[in-house]
C-alpha cells in the first residue's frame, strides 16, 4: 500500500483523532452481543493503525473508553478490557516492528489490574519509536483532563512555581495528557452521531470534523482516506480571513 493518488502528499493531516462509534448497533443489527461488536472494532481498528502509519500521520488518537464508559453494564465493561488484552497480546510485536510508539491518554492506572500491566509493558516496548505515535484514550474524558490540569496549575501557583502572567495556554496545555502531541487536524465520528462527547474539548477547538453513517468495525482505510480527502478540500481559517 502506497499514498493513493486521491490524496495530496504535502497536506496529509499530522494528526487524526477518532470516535470509533457504533460497535453495539453493528453487532445488533446481526443478533451478536454487543461484545462481538467491540471485537469487529478490535478488528477494524488493526488496519487503520496500518493505513496512519502508511498515509505518514504523525499522530493516530482513538478514543477506546470514555470516563463515562463505566456506566455501562458490567458485563460489557469486562469485555472491552479483556479485548485490549488480547489487542495488545496480538498486536504488540506488530505494532514494535512498525515502529509504532503506543501513548495512553487519560487516567489509565485506575484500570483493572491485567489491562494495566498489559498496556505498561506496551508502553515499555515501543518508547524509543519513531513511526506513527498511536494515542489510546482510555478512560478519558475531556472535562476530568481539563479540571486534572487546572489542579495542577493551581498546584503549581501555590508552590510559587510560576506567577499568573505565566499561566498562558501553552503552560495549560503542557498539564494536559496531550503535552507535547499537535491538536489534531481531523476529527472523525463513525456511525452518525455528530457529538464530542467528551473528547479532546481543548484541543479540538480548529479541528476540522468529519462525520460519517459507516459504523466503526465497518471502517476501513478506504474511508480513512475519503474523511482525509475531504479534510484536503477544507479552507481552515483560524478566525482569521
Ligand atoms: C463504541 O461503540 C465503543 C465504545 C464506546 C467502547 P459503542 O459501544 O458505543 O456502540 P453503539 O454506539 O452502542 O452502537
Ligand atoms: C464515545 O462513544 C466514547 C467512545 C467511542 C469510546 P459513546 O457511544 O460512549 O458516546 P455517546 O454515549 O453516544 O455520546
Ligand atoms: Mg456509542
Amino acid at each position: 500500500m502506497d499514498i493513493p493518488r486521491t490524496l495530496d502528499k504535502q497536506t496529509i493531516p499530522k494528526h487524526v483523532a477518532i470516535v470509533m462509534d457504533g460497535n453495539g448497533r453493528w453487532a445488533k443489527k446481526r443478533n451478536l452481543p454487543r461484545v462481538a461488536g467491540h471485537n469487529a472494532g478490535m478488528i477494524a481498528l488493526k488496519e487503520i493503525v496500518k493505513a496512519s502509519s502508511v498515509l505518514g500521520l504523525k499522530h493516530l488518537t482513538v478514543y477506546a473508553f470514555s470516563t463515562e464508559n463505566w456506566k455501562r453494564p458490567e458485563e460489557e465493561v469486562k469485555g472491552i478490557f479483556k479485548l485490549l488484552i488480547i489487542y495488545i497480546e496480538k498486536e504488540l510485536a506488530e505494532l514494535h516492528k512498525n515502529n509504532v510508539k503506543v501513548n495512553i491518554l487519560g487516567d489509565y492506572q485506575q484500570l483493572p489490574k491485567e489491562a494495566l500491566t498489559k498496556l505498561e509493558k506496551s508502553l515499555e516496548t515501543t518508547r524509543d519509536n519513531t513511526g506513527l505515535q498511536f494515542n489510546i484514550a482510555l478512560n478519558y474524558g475531556g472535562r476530568r483532563e481539563i479540571l486534572r490540569a487546572a489542579q495542577l496549575l493551581a498546584k503549581d501557583f501555590s508552590e510559587g512555581k510560576i506567577s499568573e502572567e505565566q499561566m498562558t495556554e501553552e503552560y495549560f496545555a503542557s498539564k494536559l495528557y496531550t503535552k507535547g502531541i499537535p491538536d489534531p487536524d481531523l476529527v472523525i465520528r463513525t456511525s452518525g452521531e455528530m457529538r464530542l462527547s467528551n473528547y479532546l474539548l481543548w484541543q479540538s477547538a480548529y479541528s476540522e470534523f468529519v462525520y460519517t453513517n459507516v459504523l466503526w468495525p465497518d471502517f476501513t482505510p478506504k474511508d480513512l482516506e475519503t474523511a482525509i480527502a475531504s479534510f484536503q478540500h477544507r479552507k481552515r481559517r483560524y478566525g482569521g480571513v
